[in-house]
């Protein structure tokens, strides 16, 4: 057995079923196992990695910073992360303020956090409830995992954060039964990741506003997965035309190293005073000043246009595999599902034998979400994999 496998098994937690190679590499949507073995790239580290591998801009700003402290504390002012903040506040119409954390579940606390506070110093007691939807996924924390509905998650680990209820994803009449006065904020991702690669309808995103604002609740979107560039907007929420008052990001902000950002208006932003919240690593120098290159990029029109364009491509391209397992291609950008009637896994399992990363949205959606850089030719090539996996799994 290969020795890194050997030494993973007997000595880490085994919380994760991992395939029998070892990634030791990677340039542009290609990574390589310790054989020299090449995969293309359909996952990105789950949403992760949207400049791909050895990006030159990103190797360059860690040089810049490697002799120079990683860490001060958030009890110090420093440059890159307000410099950041400055580059998301501008690139968010909506948004007056971030706070910074380490990652999705870890925002997504936050924004309880900070909705509950808000609606304490405006409302009193008794406004603390949180309406998340069916299919949701936003993480593994306590109080994100009680905002998460699925069973086999919360089970093992009950008793969850209280004071959550759920409706059902892109139903106007179970949102309006949920939001009521008791409830301080409402989450939902614009496009489901891991619940199956499920765009919210207009009018569902129009809805919840508005129910939102009647009832005095705070409308907060999880872009931890669908946002910084992933559907083709920088923010997936902008084509909607509505407006949240707490968009929570994290996986690409920081090309792979560990963030995440909650982004609030002023009145939210108001009622968080020093002592409140916080974490001793985010919004370090080097994580920020990677992120600003990231923001910096994926924000550019140039950039946002070629993942539609190439989104676009690998939708077509996917209906037009002539396989009768296919049931329909959604999503948007490059966050695509491709809905079958068989089960992914064993799909994901062949795709390393024949050099191509993909990964499942629950049992039988194969989910696309290749680095943002992907070229049309790369797409071919993967949709030529894809379609020879599905002969070959029938
Ligand atoms: C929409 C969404 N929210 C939250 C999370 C949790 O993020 P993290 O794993 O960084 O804690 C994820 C992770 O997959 C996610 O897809």
């Amino acid at each position: 057995m290969n020795r890194t496998i050997e030494l993973e098994q007997q000595n880490v937690v085994q919380a994760y079923a991992r395939p029998p190679f070892v990634l030791e590499d990677g340039e542009g949507v290609w990574l390589q196992d310790s054989s020299g073995k090449q995969y293309l790239d359909m996952v990105s580290g789950i949403a992760v990695n949207a400049l791909g591998y050895g990006d030159p801009e990103i190797a360059d700003t860690l040089r810049d910073h490697a002799s120079k402290p990683f860490h001060y504390s958030n009890l110090y002012h420093s440059e890159p992360m307000a410099r950041l903040a400055a580059r998301l506040v501008d690139a968010t119409p909506f948004a007056d303020r971030v706070h910074f954390q380490n990652s999705g579940s870890e925002s997504n606390e936050a924004a309880f956090k900070f909705a509950r506070k808000w609606a304490r110093t405006h409302y009193g007691e008794g406004k603390t409830n949180i309406v998340a939807f069916s299919g949701a996924f936003h993480g593994r924390t306590m109080g994100a995992l009680a905002a998460t509905p699925r069973p086999k998650y919360q089970e093992p680990f009950k008793p969850l954060m209280p004071g959550v209820r759920f409706a059902e994803f892109n139903n106007l009449e179970s949102a309006a039964e949920a939001i009521d006065d008791s409830v301080c904020a409402v989450i939902l991702e614009p496009v489901q990741g891991e619940g199956g690669i499920y765009p919210a309808s207009n009018e569902f995103m129009v809805a919840v506003r508005e129910l939102t604002r009647k009832h005095n609740a705070l409308m907060v979107l999880d872009e931890v997965q669908c946002g910084v560039g992933r559907t083709g907007a920088f923010w997936a929420y902008e084509p909607y035309g509505i407006l949240p008052d707490v968009l929570c990001a994290a996986k690409p902000l920081a090309a792979g190293l560990p963030i995440g950002a909650v982004l609030v208006t002023e009145r939210v932003a108001d009622v968080i005073h020093p002592g409140d919240h916080g974490t001793t690593f985010a919004g370090g120098p080097l994580v920020t000043s990677i992120a600003d290159v990231v923001v910096r990029r994926v924000s550019d029109s140039d950039f946002l246009t070629h993942v539609q364009e190439t989104g676009a491509y690998l939708k077509e391209r996917l209906q037009e595999i002539n396989s009768p397992h296919i049931q329909g291609v959604r999503g948007r950008g490059l966050m695509l599902g491709v809905q079958l009637d068989i089960p992914v896994l064993p799909l994901v399992q062949a795709g390393y034998e024949h050099g191509i990363l993909l990964l499942n949205a629950g049992s039988d959606v194969l989910r696309l979400i290749p680095p943002l850089i992907v070229t049309k030719a790369e797409v071919d090539l993967a949709v030529d994999r894809i379609a020879t996996l599905l002969i070959q799994v029938e």
